[in-house]
């Protein structure tokens, strides 16, 4: 007899899953930086949450990386900088789990939010790490003129580069934020908001 698997996704079993992930994996050092990617991802959401960003920013903040932790066919790596199409591929991920369309967004567009300031911004550049700037080679450089423009009119670009701001400032190795329990309850209230 033919057996069919039902995939069942719960609020619970989805909260389960990315924390399992991003603690499983998440205290591998963040590519060519002073922290794990667990810090990094908490103290983005902790620049959001003090930058007094709503729940659904803070979100993106500790998720924006999570391309970068998952076993998956369509992960494309590199051994210097990890999965090189991190970005779309936590928003398409994030997207299967229920998580809202901004949010993926908000995920989706963080590096061509870099992509979209180097070429719009010279001081920007100069705040890059190392590491970002190796990295910005490999996910296609600054924008052209034409795709800098089409970014421009993104309807989530403002949340989209302060994600970005505080992306850039989350690698501080003496930074002590909050751990990445204190937002469980959030994302649980976040996605059963969704699902309603
Ligand atoms: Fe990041």
């Amino acid at each position: 007899m033919e057996e069919r698997i039902v995939m069942t996704r719960t609020v619970e079993s989805v909260v389960e899953e990315v924390f399992e992930i991003l603690t499983r994996t998440g205290g591998e050092q963040y590519f060519g930086e002073a922290v794990s990617k667990l810090a990094h991802a908490e103290q983005c959401a902790w620049f959001a949450e003090k930058a007094g960003a709503d729940d659904e920013l803070v979100l993106a903040s500790l998720l924006h990386d999570i391309g970068h932790l998952l076993e998956h066919e369509m992960a494309v790596r590199d051994e210097r900088v990890g999965v090189v199409n991190h970005d779309e591929l936590g928003e398409m991920w994030l997207l299967e789990r229920g998580f809202g369309p901004r949010l993926a967004r908000l995920v989706g567009g963080h590096v061509d939010a870099k992509r979209y300031l180097t070429a719009t911004n010279a001081a920007y550049v100069d705040r890059l790490s190392e590491a970002s700037k190796e990295t910005l080679v490999l996910q296609g450089g600054p924008m052209d003129e034409a795709d800098a423009a089409a970014f421009a009119t993104e309807p989530e670009l403002r949340d989209i580069l302060r994600l970005r701001s505080w992306d850039e400032m989350a690698k501080d190795p003496e930074l002590v934020v909050p751990d990445i329990e204190s937002y469980r309850r959030r994302m649980v209230a976040y996605l059963a908001s969704l699902s309603r």
